[in-house]
C-alpha cells in the first residue's frame, strides 16, 4: 500500500487500465461492479431459475464481461452451448479467472467450451452474423461507454446478432436494442439483500412465444 494515498497494487492495476482506456477513447476500463455475479447467484434461487429457460442451449455472449469469471459459471450452471466473454481491457484477468474456476469445479459440474475475446463490444458484435447469440450485459452503463452514437450502434448490432426467439439479458445496463418489449425484474442481491438489482428481459414475439409462460409469473416480480 502507497503510505497516505491508500493505493494498493490491485487499485493502481485498474487505474493504469482505465487512463489507457481514457488515452483510446473506446469505452472505460471500470472495475467491476458484480453484476455478474449477484445475477449468478441469483440463478440458483427459485425465482432465478427463469435464467435456465433463456440461456440453456444458446451461445452466450457477455459484453464487458470485466474480471471475474462468473458470466461463465452461469453459462455452465444454466446450460449454454458455450461462452464468450468479450473483454478489452481485462482478458487476461478474466481468462485467469475462468481458468481457476474451472479448476475448482473440476468433476462437479459440466464444463462448456469457452473464449475469452480481447476486443471492443462494437468490433466483435460487427464480424458476428445475423441470428445466432443471446447477449448478456451486465454493468455497462452510459459513464463506461465512449458516447451516445457508440451505444446506438451497439444496440443496433445486438438486435442484429441475437436470435429471434432469445433474450437480450440486461442487468444495470443502459442499452435497449431495436424494438423490443423489456420486462423488468427487480431482485434482492442473494450475497446482500440490501442491494437490490435490475435485470431487464429484452424480446421480441418469437422470444416471447417461447418463454411467455415462464416469463408471465415475474412480470409482477418486482
Ligand atoms: C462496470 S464493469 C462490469 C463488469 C462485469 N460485467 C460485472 O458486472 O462485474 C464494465 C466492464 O466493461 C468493460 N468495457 C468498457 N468498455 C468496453 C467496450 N467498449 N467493449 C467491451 N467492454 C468494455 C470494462 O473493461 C469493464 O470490465
Amino acid at each position: 500500500m502507497d503510505q497516505g494515498q491508500g493505493i494498493t497494487e490491485d487499485s493502481r492495476d485498474w487505474r493504469v487500465r482505465l487512463d489507457h482506456s481514457r488515452d483510446l477513447g473506446s469505452g472505460f476500463a471500470a472495475p467491476g461492479g458484480e453484476f455478474t455475479r449477484a445475477l449468478y447467484e441469483w440463478s440458483f434461487t427459485v425465482e432465478g431459475k427463469i435464467l435456465q429457460c433463456l440461456i440453456a442451449n444458446r451461445r452466450l455472449v457477455e459484453l464487458g464481461a470485466g474480471m471475474s469469471h462468473f458470466g461463465y459459471a452461469m453459462a455452465c450452471v444454466c446450460g449454454a452451448k458455450n461462452f464468450v466473454a468479450v473483454e478489452p481491457f481485462y482478458a487476461d484477468i478474466q481468462e485467469a479467472s475462468v481458468q481457476s474456476f474451472i479448476s475448482s469445479v473440476t468433476g462437479q459440474l459440466d464444463r462448456i467450451p469457452y473464449k475469452v475475446v480481447a476486443k471492443d463490444m462494437l468490433d466483435y458484435l460487427i464480424g458476428e452474423p445475423d441470428d445466432l447469440l443471446c447477449v448478456l450485459a451486465c454493468g455497462i452503463e452510459d459513464c463506461i461507454l465512449p458516447g451516445v452514437d457508440y451505444r446506438k450502434k451497439v444496440e443496433t448490432e445486438i438486435a442484429r446478432t441475437m436470435q429471434k426467439d432469445s433474450f437480450f439479458i440486461s442487468s444495470h445496463s443502459d442499452l435497449f436494442p431495436g424494438d423490443l418489449t423489456d420486462i423488468e425484474i427487480s431482485f434482492p442481491r442473494p450475497s446482500n439483500p440490501r442491494i437490490s438489482d435490475r435485470l431487464r428481459l429484452h424480446g421480441g414475439r418469437e422470444a416471447l412465444e417461447r418463454c411467455g409462460k415462464k416469463i408471465a409469473p415475474y412480470l409482477n416480480y418486482s
